[in-house]
């Protein structure tokens, strides 16, 4: 391989921040490539937007180190100021220049090149971001949707090497948003750019990212593909960021966990360690009831426990059903496709897919 394909465009090493004692940043690392999408999840007060800032040079980071293909831009000694970092910045109050037309606005952070050069690259992304006939209007004559593209527009022109995006779109209305983030995703592979996403929203993160890193109290406590995050969950509070969960207490006993919906495989756990199994409720699966029983014991879905329907609501795309289980009386969700939506105080039988469950100690 050559360099250019194993030399990250943006790496930092062990960056750690603290404010007023507290350690609000705690030795994060991460590397993204060119035309790579790396998320930065987590919940609000995490240190996503300080990690970003210390990126741009805006915020100086206590130890660690920042490199943009394989050069160093700053540590603890030396430093790149951020108008010398070639990073495009992007935040949730972009703030358009008022006075200043779409063209110009775009045109802001172009330095060197003829005019007529300036205008071209101008001219090719508000054409890009579907804003070219609004190219003379001011900021108040757009929509908020399309402030922000002109803003996306503005941030890419001057190529930057590094996109840092601080929760982005969360000002844009819902139903705005999708179309925006998958245009705003195609601008940004297009330009090769490497992007580093900050959002606490799972959604966004699992819709625009290559790799999702999860942050919890200022450190990083998985990273990967979307897909590895969502269903290779590191713990309770990792699967719970992303969906409601369901979670069953028992106690591992010959490599085996007890629980009203039978036996779960715990292995590696000692005799006697407290458990908690835990899974999301589309992984919960219904049976009616027949005569008092339910279905019979499968070797892939246990043995199924009985519950009564407690309230079930239509959320659109599936519905949820909330159960009061028999074995302890306690609550548990099931979320099925579609509509789905029993009468109050109805019996019903439930089984757990043992593939979709996570054994973790309590
Ligand atoms: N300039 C600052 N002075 C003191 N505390 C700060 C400062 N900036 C951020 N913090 C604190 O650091 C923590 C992380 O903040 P931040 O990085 O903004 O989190 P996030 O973007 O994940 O919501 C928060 O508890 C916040 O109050
Ligand atoms: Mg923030």
């Amino acid at each position: 391989m050559s360099a250019e394909t194993t030399t990250p465009r943006l790496e930092i090493k062990n960056l750690v921040r603290h404010f007023d004692g507290r350690r609000v940043v705690d030795d994060v690392s991460l590397q993204i490539r060119a035309g790579q999408v790396t998320c930065l999840l987590g919940p609000s007060g995490c240190g996503k937007s300080t990690t970003l800032r210390m990126i741009a040079g805006v915020e100086m980071q206590d130890t660690g180190e920042i490199w943009v293909d394989g050069k160093l831009v700053c540590d603890t000694v030396f430093r790149v100021p951020p108008e010398r970092r070639e990073i495009g910045l992007m935040f949730q109050d972009f703030a358009l220049f008022p006075h200043l037309s779409v063209a110009d606005n775009v045109a802001f952070g172009l330095h060197g090149g003829s005019k007529a050069e300036k205008r071209a690259r101008v001219e090719e992304l508000l054409t890009r971001v579907h804003l070219i006939n609004h190219i003379d209007d001011y900021p108040h004559q757009l929509s908020g949707g399309e402030q922000q593209r002109v803003a996306l527009a503005r941030a890419l022109a001057p190529r930057p090497k590094i996109m840092l995006m601080d929760e982005p779109f969360s000002g844009l209305d819902n139903r705005l948003r999708d179309g925006i983030r998958d245009e705003t995703l195609a601008l940004l592979k297009e330009e090769d750019t490497a992007v580093l996403l900050v959002t606490h929203e799972p959604e966004e993160a699992m819709r625009m990212a290559d790799e999702i890193a999860l942050m919890r109290s200022g450190r990083i406590v998985q990273q990967g593909a979307p897909y590895n995050v969502y269903t290779r969950p590191v713990d309770r509070a990792a699967v719970a960021f992303f969906s409601d969960i369901n979670v069953l207490k028992a106690q591992v006993n010959g490599a085996l966990a007890d629980t009203p919906f039978g036996q779960f495989l715990a292995p590696g756990f000692p005799d006697g360690t407290d458990v908690d199994i835990v899974f999301r409720p589309q992984h919960v699966r219904i049976d009616f009831d027949r005569n008092g029983h339910g279905p019979l014991p499968t070797p892939a879905e246990g043995v199924a426990a009985r519950a009564v329907v407690e309230r079930a609501r239509f959320l659109g795309h599936e519905s949820l059903v909330e159960f009061r289980m028999d074995y302890d009386g306690g609550i548990l969700k099931a979320t099925v496709p579609n509509v789905f939506l029993p009468q109050p105080g109805r019996a019903m039988w439930l089984t757990v897919r043992r593939d979709r469950c996570f054994v973790f100690p309590a």
